[in-house]
C-alpha cells in the first residue's frame, strides 16, 4: 500500500523549491511512517537545495520535525501509533564501535528507512538527512522516533531534532557547562542563542554573547546572556578577558564555523578551559596557531556533532524541561509558515531576519 501526500522538494542545484505531491510507502520492518506537525526551516536545508551535501536530488527537504506516528512496520516496539514524536537524523545502530564503547553520539553506521518515497513518476527521493519532514507525511526508521510529552506544541518541540538540540548539547553535553562557569559564545544565530539557554540551564554564572550584529546581540540578551560584545567594535578577545577578571571563559562556544572566530574562540578561554567548535567549516578553511600556545593554554578543544545529544535522554528531558517553563523553545519561533512557503523562509533565513521559520501542518 503507498499513500499520496504533498511535500516541499528540491528538484535541482540552486532551484526553487516546489509543492509536490509524492508517493509515501507503508512502513516495512524496523520503519515508522509519521503524520509531521511542524518541520523547522534549517539552513541544512538550504545546502541540499544548494547541492552543498550531494547530488542525490531530488530532495524531500526537512529534517526539524516532530508529529504524530500513523503506522509502524513490523518489530518495532519502541514507539507505536498515536506516540506524538521528535524526529532525530541519527537512529544509533547500538553494534558499531562507538556505540559499544558507551559513546553512542559518534555512532557513524546510523539507519534511516529502506523503503523509498518517491515522486509520482516513480523518480525515488533523497530525504534530507533521511527524514524529509517538509511533506504531510514521512517514513524514517523507528529509531529515528522519540517518544515525549504530549502537552508541547509540534512547533517547540520540533525544533529539539536539530538546531536547538546542537547549541543546547554543545553547552551541557560537549562543554559540561557547570554551576558558576563563565561562558562565551560566538555567533547568536539559532545555535548560539541555543547555546545561551543551555549554559544558563546549567547553573552558568556569566553568559557572553559575542555577535558582530546588534539585532543578534539583543535577542540573545533576552535568552539569556548576562553580558554582550559586538566583535565588529572591540576586540572580542579582549573584551571576554575583560569581563573574567582578565582571565577568559571557562568555556567558549564557537557557533558560526570561520577560522577568525576559531581563534577568538580559542584565546577568549581561560587556561585549562574548554572550547566547543559547533560552527560547520567549510573544506577549504585553515587555522594557523602557535604549537606553544595550544601546549601552554592546556584545557581540552572538542568539536560538538548534533550536540553530542541522545535522542532517548535528552528530548524528553528538554521537552519536560520546556513545559515547566524552564526552557523557552517559543521564544525560537520567530514566524509559522505554510508548506508552500519554504522557499521565502530560506530568504529570511540569507537575511538573518529570523532565528526560525517553522512550517506547521
Ligand atoms: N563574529 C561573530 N559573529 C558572527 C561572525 C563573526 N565574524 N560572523 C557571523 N556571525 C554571527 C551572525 O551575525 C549570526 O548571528 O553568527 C551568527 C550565525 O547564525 P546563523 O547564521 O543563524 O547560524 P546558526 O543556525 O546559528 O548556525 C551557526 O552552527 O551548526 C552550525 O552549521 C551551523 O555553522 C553553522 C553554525
Ligand atoms: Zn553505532
Ligand atoms: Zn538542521
Amino acid at each position: 500500500m503507498t499513500q499520496q501526500v504533498r511535500a516541499v522538494v528540491a528538484r535541482g542545484k540552486g532551484a526553487p523549491v516546489s509543492l509536490e505531491t509524492i508517493v509515501v510507502p507503508d512502513p516495512g520492518p524496523g520503519e515508522a511512517l509519521v503524520k509531521i506537525e511542524a518541520c523547522g526551516v534549517c539552513h541544512t536545508d538550504l545546502h541540499y537545495r544548494e547541492g552543498g551535501i550531494n547530488d542525490d536530488f531530488p530532495f524531500l527537504l526537512g529534517h526539524e520535525a516532530a508529529g504524530v506516528v500513523e503506522a509502524v512496520g513490523e518489530g518495532v516496539t519502541d514507539v507505536a501509533p498515536g506516540d506524538f514524536v521528535i524526529l532525530n537524523w541519527r537512529a544509533v545502530c547500538g553494534q558499531c564501535r562507538a556505540c559499544l564503547r558507551g559513546r553512542p553520539w559518534y555512532c557513524f553506521s546510523t539507519h534511516n528507512a529502506k523503503r523509498k518515497m518517491t515522486l509520482t513518476d516513480g523518480t525515488e527521493l533523497s530525504p534530507a538527512l533521511g527524514i524529509g519532514a517538509f511533506a504531510e507525511k514521512t517514513l524514517v526508521a523507528a529509531g529515528q522516533c522519540t517518544k515525549v510529552d504530549r502537552a508541547a506544541s509540534a512547533a517547540a518541540a520540533g525544533l529539539l531534532g536539530c538546531g536547538v538540540m546542537a547549541g543546547i548539547g554543545a553547552a551541557i553535553n560537549t562543554g559540561n557547562v557547570g554551576r558558576g562557569d563563565t561562558v562565551a559564545v560566538i555567533g547568536c544565530g539559532g545555535v548560539g542563542d541555543a547555546a545561551i539557554m543551555g549554559s544558563s540551564l546549567a547553573g552558568a554564572a556569566k553568559i557572553i554573547a559575542v555577535d558582530i550584529d546588534d539585532r543578534k546581540l539583543a535577542t540573545a540578551k533576552k535568552l539569556g546572556a548576562t553580558h554582550t560584545v559586538n566583535s565588529k567594535e572591540v576586540d572580542a578577545v579582549d573584551a571576554v578577558r575583560e569581563l573574567t577578571g582578565g582571565f577568559g571563559a571557562d568555556v567558549v562556544i564557537e557557533a558560526v564555523g570561520r577560522p577568525e572566530t576559531y581563534r577568538q574562540a580559542f584565546y577568549a578561554r581561560d587556561l585549562a578551559g574548554t572550547v566547543v567548535l559547533v560552527g560547520v567549516p567549510t573544506p577549504e578553511m585553515k587555522l594557523e596557531l602557535p604549537l606553544l600556545d595550544v601546549f601552554g593554554r592546556g584545557g581540552a578543544l572538542k568539536s560538538s556533532w548534533y550536540g553530542d545529544c541522545l535522542p532517548s535522554r535528552d528530548f524528553p528531558m528538554l521537552v519536560d524541561l520546556y513545559l515547566q517553563g524552564r526552557l523557552d523553545l517559543d521564544a525560537f519561533v520567530t514566524e509559522t509558515i505554510a508548506l508552500d512557503e519554504v522557499e521565502k523562509a530560506f530568504e529570511r533565513m540569507h537575511h538573518g531576519d529570523v532565528l526560525r521559520s517553522v512550517v506547521v501542518l
